[in-house]
């Protein structure tokens, strides 16, 4: 500490305790005149302890933080306190409008320029906004000055869906005028929507799908325990059905589970190196019964080289057969199935899996890898399938980082390439 620091320190002691070392001199100066005058020495120093006692215990050793004044509101300048509201409203990526008492527009966040378009200096929220429901509400919030919010969709330029709340902007303690602006804000809730809808299809389609085959067993048990009580014959028969029945339900949770498996590591890209070449070659052989029975032969293009991707084994596996498979069900007319392997140093690597069966109408191709999606639900079937397999193809290509490129012609085939 510097020398004149030392002593603004202790001046500012000083001031603050001059009441006590001013109890400390006079108490010395009393026991001094007492002692003077004969008086006994205990007295006198049971007399000063009490004095020192007294200024030590008033001493404000601890500076007491004084409570602050009663806030005074504000007033303030509806331009400024304007400014900075939207100057809030702008850093949100919801859309958001202040408006006055009339209704009539006073600032737009970007997010609402965007979604709504420029509202014209002053224009009344009726020039963008028409719906008769969110009128009402701005006008009974204008009225009643109480928040208030509802759902509300627009069709136009696309289906959205928005809750849109309005709010008076009031500040505790600063002066403005109640109701002079309201900040009418949109929150997007289409792709909440979005997925709710697909979540509820999602049930429906897997309880159908499981409906059905349970339904035909029960048929068939309640067949054999009446009916067919005292015929070894069509029992036999009944029993095969069950059991092609029971086999399709287990393969559907199968799949089922396998797909919310790979939902769950989505984000965990694989790391082990596979070699592709014996992978497409083991692929083929596994599928030769079922390519024996449609007729189908399938044809192998493959580099001399190794085609090596990161990836996981088994999943791959998995894309192919049902890549190969879907070909051969499904082009099964065309009789050949084409698998090629296109690897050139310095180019992605591709495989191509064509067939030249009748080919898919280009209104379904986007939706293929939707969960249960078939273009024709009956012939589908009627081949075992489920609908689920394009969609585990897309999962653990995503997983992958590779695409899935549908091309396909009505009458001449399709193709589906895997671009890694
Ligand atoms: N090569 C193809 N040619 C014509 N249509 C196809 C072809 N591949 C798939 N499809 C159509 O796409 C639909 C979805 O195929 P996906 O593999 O997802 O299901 P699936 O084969 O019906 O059932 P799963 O694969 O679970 O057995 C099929 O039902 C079929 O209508
Ligand atoms: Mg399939």
């Amino acid at each position: 500490m510097h020398l004149q620091d030392e002593w603004s320190f202790l001046r500012k002691l000083a001031a603050r305790l001059r009441q006590e070392i001013a109890i400390l001199i006079l108490a010395t100066l009393i026991a001094i005149l007492a002692l003077i005058e004969g008086i006994g020495a205990g007295f006198v120093f049971w007399l000063w302890a009490a004095a020192v006692f007294v200024a030590l215990t008033r001493a404000p050793l601890v500076e007491q933080a004084e409570p602050p004044p009663p806030a005074e509101p504000r007033p303030v300048d509806p331009e400024t306190l304007l400014r900075t509201v939207s100057a809030g409203l702008a850093a949100l990526d919801m859309p958001a409008l202040i408006i006055d008492r009339e209704a009539s527009v006073l600032a737009q966040n970007p997010a609402a320029e965007k979604a709504f378009g420029a509202f014209p200096a002053g224009a009344h929220i009726s020039a963008k906004l028409r719906s008769p429901s969110v009128l009402d509400m701005v006008r009974e919030t204008i009225a009643t000055n109480a928040p208030n919010q509802i759902e509300h969709s627009e069709r136009l330029p696309s289906e959205r869906v928005y809750i849109i709340r309005i709010a008076p902007v009031e500040l505790p303690d600063i002066e403005i005028e109640p109701g002079m602006f309201f900040v009418l804000s949109f929150r997007d809730i289409s792709e909440l929507r979005h997925i709710d809808r697909m979540r509820s299809d999602f049930v429906a389609n897997a309880s159908h799908e499981l409906r059905t085959p349970l339904a035909s067993l029960r048929g068939f048990i309640e067949t054999i325990q009446g009916p067919a009580k005292a015929d070894p014959k069509a029992q036999q028969r009944f029993l095969g059905i069950m059991f092609d029945q029971t086999t399709r339900m287990s393969r559907l949770v199968d799949d089922l589970l396998s797909l919310s498996r790979l939902e769950l590591k989505s984000h965990i890209a694989p790391d082990q190196k596979v070699d592709l070449v014996p992978l497409l070659g083991h692929v083929r052989d596994s599928l030769l019964p079922l390519a024996g029975d449609l007729d189908v032969t399938i044809n192998l293009h493959l580099p001399p080289a190794k085609a090596e991707v990161l990836g996981d084994r088994d999943e791959l596996v998995q894309v192919f057969e049902n890549l190969i498979e879907n070909a051969c069900k499904y082009g099964q007319e065309g009789k050949v199935v084409d698998v090629s392997l296109l690897s050139e140093p310095g180019q992605a690597v591709e495989v191509v899996v064509s067939d030249r069966g009748p080919g898919i109408p280009a209104e379904h191709v986007p939706r293929l890898t939707e969960r249960f999606y078939r273009v024709n639900v009956e012939d589908s079937r009627s081949k075992k399938g489920t609908g689920l397999g394009l969609a585990i193809v897309k999962h653990i290509l995503t997983r992958h980082r590779a695409r899935l490129i549908v091309k396909s012609e009505v009458g001449k085939g399709t193709d589906f390439t895997v671009r890694f």
